[in-house]
């Protein structure tokens, strides 16, 4: 295969989709990083500008782009969208794929399973989540007016290790929580796809070489509450899983806060299309390095990153 550039790959799941490209060994791969980031065999570049994008796109002519990318801040996504995306697609021909990863935060969130007709709904507040939603709604948009070849993929939240080993965000502040012995409320009613990084990163290598167009939903066949994942997690790590207390988020709550409360996916186009398994919570916790979660919990102080 040709030559693929992963921008964001300095992140979460970015890092994992780089690694997983690089170690097929006949890909050319040239990954991104945050114009402020160092890491090392990255290109540092800021994805909000188009003239260095513009530039890039011209030195390296990649078969394939993936977009991996999230701003720190919400409400800096929208330049994310208006500045390199946009750049990307009007700059690339027929001939380059672009794989970009959106999310299931965009879906209007009142009953899923959702199937990939279903349109971004906009979000008429003004939070960070909101933006977020916001501007992946806009580079979904600006892809099926002006791309030719591209795939839209939506995960909803993605758990696992980091390639340098620390587990995610939501991960750790829960077990987080648990090693300092403090019990943790989730809500029962928040229903969710979730997807574990290197399924996710495995199943953005394999579309590399499929033809899929269009939207596609990928994650785990089951959904799941985020109290199911605190629940599992905790079990997983060896506490006990009534440290977990489940609460339901009120209608009158639902409505003032707007809250998506059940964005799962229908992800059987995925799991019809793709070699690549997109394992259930269950079977990718049991399959977890153990080890790590234990030696994180009594090892240093949970970070609340
Ligand atoms: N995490 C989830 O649960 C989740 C759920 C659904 C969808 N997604 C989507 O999955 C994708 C990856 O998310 P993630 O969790 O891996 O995010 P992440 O860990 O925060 O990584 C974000 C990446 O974007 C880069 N970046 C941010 N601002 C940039 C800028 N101005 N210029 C250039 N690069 C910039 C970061 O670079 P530096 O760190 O080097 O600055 C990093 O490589 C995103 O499209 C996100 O919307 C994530």
């Amino acid at each position: 295969m040709g030559r693929v550039m992963v921008f964001g790959a300095s992140g979460f799941l970015g890092g994992h989709v780089y690694r997983n490209l690089v170690n097929q060994g006949n890909v050319d791969v040239v990954g991104t990083c945050g114009p402020e980031s160092q890491t090392a065999g990255l290109v540092p570049l800021d994805l909000t500008l188009g003239d260095p994008v513009r530039r890039l796109l011209r030195d390296v002519v990649p078969d394939v782009i993936i977009w991996c990318v999230m701003a720190r801040r919400g409400d800096h996504e929208i330049r994310l969208s208006e500045g390199g995306l946009s750049t990307v697609v009007h700059q690339v021909g027929q001939s380059t794929r672009i794989l970009f990863v959106s999310t299931d935060a965009v879906l209007p969130g009142h009953r899923g399973p959702y199937g990939e007709s279903t349109h971004g709904a906009e979000s008429p507040g003004t939070t960070a989540l909101d933006q977020y939603i916001n501007a992946k709604i806009d580079a979904e948009r600006r892809l099926g007016e002006g791309a030719a070849n591209y795939c839209i993929v939506r995960p909803g939240p993605i758990y696992g290790t980091r390639v340098d080993g620390r587990w995610d965000g939501r991960t750790r502040r829960v077990l987080g929580a648990l090693a300092r012995g403090e019990s943790i409320e989730q809500p029962v009613n928040l229903i969710r796809t979730y997807s574990h990084v290197e399924d996710l990163a495995a199943g953005l290598a394999e579309l590399t070489r499929l033809p899929i167009e269009g939207v596609l939903h990928v994650g785990s066949p089951i959904p799941a509450s985020h109290w199911d994942f605190a629940t599992a997690v905790a079990q997983r790590a060896g506490f006990s899983p009534h440290l977990v207390r489940g609460f339901e988020i009120s209608p009158g709550e639902v409505r003032e806060r707007q809250i998506r409360l059940d964005t799962s996916l229908d992800t059987s186009r995925a799991s019809r299309c793709l070699t690549t398994r997109l394992r259930s919570l269950d079977e990718a916790l049991a399959e977890a390095p153990i080890d790590i979660l234990r030696e994180q919990v009594g090892g240093r102080p949970w970070e609340s990153h």
